[in-house]
């Protein structure tokens, strides 16, 4: 362990300290084309999880809920919605200065042009109790989901309904940006676009490259017109994305194929979207869990260390990560989402230490980043997974009064953000 007390901290004073939640992993008792899916696939997702999951190595302890349908229905959620209060005291215990949140478009405007004024009030109120207790808040826009009636006219894979999506937005723009300095347009244009477009996890499950290239081109229209609207209305809100960045790397780096390979990977994985919407970000916003290494086409990842869902984890490859954007935009950085899937709380700790003096050193080396939200504040509804993944600093427990209980690493965290405060 480097980290000593007595060390100087290159983080600037206003750093943010903070974690991220997204409205339908925590609130409950939404309904949007998730929540409908979910309900339609959850035995199919149940019946097949040995055949997908198997060879996790937590399979063992996660099998009973893996296979049981209720894992994959987001239901009540862990009930943030109404006690987000409660929520927001645990994470100020912990010394987080700020929180990144999500709005939920289909409470919002739950039928097409209809809005709905008690579910506006209630993000204001939100927003509200954030600030009354320092705590600073960054607004998410869209986190991947839709209202039912925008799905059925074509999603984002129809131009024409950006119109709906401008309407959104600017409803946010005039009802919800009181308190608010940063706002979040778009969360992983990229995954949702593959997953829901061309691997089929998500819905609407759809196998067609044409399809996601559309979604893809579509949300990057989407951000700008976003962009534009919120900036005419308050010009100092500093608006940006959550991309979702990978440390792609070269197995053999000496290799010609797998160089290659490596540079269109992070080609058309980090860059393609951001350099779409260049000009039109105050900040440069990534959520980072991956390095990747390739070998020729094959993705050859070490064995271990690997989280519960079998991911690898190499949580200092943030460092290169940071740099490279860095050199590339020039334009200050904030890790809007960082951390693992560890339900006994094995390598958390060591995730955002790695992490933290990866900021530092590339701080230190000039690198600009005004933020660290961590994933996730909460234990949440964890998309095709369901519940069984564990990413909170905050255990949730559904069956018991769905109790909140701090992990021992997110008080290790509060410690640190003392140290390097
Ligand atoms: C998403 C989150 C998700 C997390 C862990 C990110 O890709 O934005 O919604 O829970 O990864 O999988």
């Amino acid at each position: 362990m480097l980290m000593d007390s007595k060390k100087p901290s290159y983080f600037p004073k206003d750093f943010m300290w903070g974690a991220s939640t997204a409205s339908h992993q925590v609130e409950g008792n939404n309904y949007n084309q998730w929540t409908v899916w979910e309900l339609e696939n959850a035995k199919h997702l149940a019946s097949t999880a040995h055949r997908r999951l198997g060879w996790l190595p937590e399979w063992e302890t996660i099998k009973t809920k893996a296979t049981e349908p209720s894992n994959y229905v987001s239901g009540r959620g862990v009930e943030h919605y109404s006690r987000y209060q409660e929520d927001f005291d645990i994470a100020k215990s912990i010394n987080l200065n700020s929180l990144r949140f999500g709005i939920e478009w289909s409470r919002i405007e739950p039928n097409e042009g209809e809005w709905n004024q008690t579910e506006i009030n209630h993000y204001k109120q939100y927003i509200l109790e954030m600030k009354k207790r320092g705590l600073k808040p960054m607004l998410n826009i869209w986190h991947w989901t839709l209202p039912v009636w925008f799905c059925e006219k074509g999603g984002f894979k129809n131009r024409n309904n950006l119109s709906h999506w401008r309407n959104f937005v600017q409803k946010v723009a005039d009802e919800l940006l009181d308190g608010v300095e940063y706002v979040i347009t778009l969360n992983e244009p990229n995954v949702y676009a593959s997953f829901s477009y061309l691997n089929a996890e998500f819905p609407p499950q759809e196998k067609n490259f044409i399809a996601m290239a559309r979604v893809y081109w579509n949300l990057a229209s989407a951000h700008k017109q976003a962009y534009r609207i919120l900036k005419a209305k308050k010009p100092k809100l500093q608006i940006g994305i959550a991309a979702q960045l990978a440390n792609i790397q070269a197995k053999r780096p000496h290799n010609i194929l797998d160089s290659m390979v490596t540079k269109i990977m992070r080609y058309v994985w980090n860059w393609w979207f951001l350099h779409r919407i260049n000009g039109y970000q105050d900040f440069i916003g990534f959520n980072y869990y991956f390095t990747d290494y390739y070998k020729g086409f094959s993705r050859v990842n070490p064995k271990t260390p690997k989280n519960d869902m079998g991911w690898y984890m190499e949580p200092e490859g943030i460092y290169p990560l940071l740099l490279r954007v860095w050199a590339r935009y020039k334009t200050p950085i904030i890790i809007t989402e960082n951390g693992t899937a560890d339900q006994n709380d094995i390598y958390r700790q060591w995730w955002i230490s790695e992490t933290i003096m990866a900021m530092e050193r590339a701080i230190s080396e000039g690198v600009e980043i005004h933020g660290y939200f961590h994933w996730s504040l909460l234990d949440n509804f964890e998309w095709a997974y369901g519940w069984w993944p564990k990413f909170g600093l905050i255990s949730v427990d559904r069956h018991n009064s769905m109790k909140r209980t701090l992990r021992s690493s997110a008080l290790w965290y509060a410690g640190l953000i003392i140290k390097k405060s």
